[in-house]
């Protein structure tokens, strides 16, 4: 496959804890090409974030461990590189930009030390070039008059602003990789548009291949290419956002795709899934999703499905799937 980013393949990530092993992440494969955005969508606690950190190799420690699987990024296996390696690997080629701006950003540093910082620390550039980086940074997020901002700290900014920042300084080592962990979630309804608008802007300026992490289905419609539905740990159904929206085969993309919210219909009342998603600590027999299916068969509480591939780009886990 041509200009492939990142590849990962059956990647298992596991938590040691003293109530035993959590499979946060158990056989997940999928890849980002150039210029592309993959979403990973599911609900709370499914691993979408563990997958994100995989891909960093920043699992909290100790207990997160990279079990099995590779994480192939440009042609090279990520998790071959040493810790130093990884460390220049993940400034120059990886960002990440998590859901609460405030964690990523240092209170007492004005946004201009904090992005010249980002700045110096990835790119080889004379003292005297660092400044015009550093706007160019912010105008890439669209922040208006940038060479103020610089001189702001970030309580001055708004929750929208303060998060613009972290995407220039996510973006300012130019990664080929960007992951964005529910990067609106904390954003009211209006800034969230503008700041998903954001990213077809900066992936037409900078080719960058992006991993869009969310729980909704409304959000995937707006940015993904394609997309990955994660439950329980493991991807249950994967297809080009337009074609999983068109005919979504698996019970669970079903259920999520209609909890979202539709402006044009009055009223409606939503459909939320019934139940709770499967403790980590133990999963049920068969398929992960039987508990809550509403279509579940007998052989589905015995194993679990394989993975059909209905064509190239549209892969499923499920039973009534042939
Ligand atoms: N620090 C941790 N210690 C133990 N288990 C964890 C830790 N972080 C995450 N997990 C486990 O991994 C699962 C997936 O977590 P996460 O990737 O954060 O979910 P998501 O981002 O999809 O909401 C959780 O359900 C939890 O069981
Ligand atoms: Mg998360």
């Amino acid at each position: 496959m041509s200009n492939v980013v990142l590849q990962v393949e059956n990647l298992h990530t596991s938590f040691f804890t003293r109530l035993g092993e959590v499979k946060a992440v158990d056989g997940v494969s999928f890849y980002v090409r150039e210029g592309e955005t993959f979403g990973i969508v599911g609900e709370s606690g499914c691993g979408k974030s563990v997958t994100g950190l995989s891909i960093m190799r920043l699992l909290p420690e100790p207990g997160g461990e990279i079990i099995e699987g590779k994480i192939i990024l440009e042609g090279k296996n990520i998790l071959e590189l040493s810790k130093k390696a990884m460390r220049a690997y993940r400034g120059k080629m990886i960002s990440m930009i998590l859901q609460d701006p405030m964690s990523s950003l240092n209170p007492v540093y004005t946004i201009g030390d904090q992005i010249s910082e980002a700045v110096k620390l990835h790119q080889d550039l004379p003292d005297n070039m660092v400044e015009a980086e550093v706007v160019s940074a912010l105008r890439l997020l669209r922040i208006p008059d940038p060479e103020i901002r610089t001189k702001e700290y970030p309580f001055q900014l708004s929750g929208g602003m303060r998060q613009r920042v972290v995407g220039s300084i996510a973006m300012s080592c130019r990664p080929r990789l960007l992951i964005a962990d529910e990067p609106t979630t904390a954003l009211d309804a209006t800034i969230q548009a503008q700041y998903l608008a954001l990213f077809d802007d900066i992936q037409a300026k900078t080719n960058v291949a992006i991993i869009f992490i969310t729980h909704d289905f409304g959000v995937v419609s707006r940015i993904c290419d394609r997309v990955g539905v994660m439950y329980a740990g493991k991807i249950l159904e994967a297809a080009p956002t337009r074609d999983i929206f068109k005919a979504p085969k698996h019970p669970y993309t079903k259920a999520l795709i209609d909890s979202v919210p539709r402006l044009e219909v009055k009223d409606e009342r939503l459909y939320s899934i019934e139940g709770q998603p499967p403790s980590m600590f133990r999963l049920p027999p068969g398929c992960r999703f039987r508990p809550r299916c509403p279509v579940a068969m007998d052989i589905c509480g015995e194993q679990e499905p394989p993975e059909v591939k209905l064509n190239e780009d549209h892969a499923v886990s499920c039973w009534r799937v042939k």
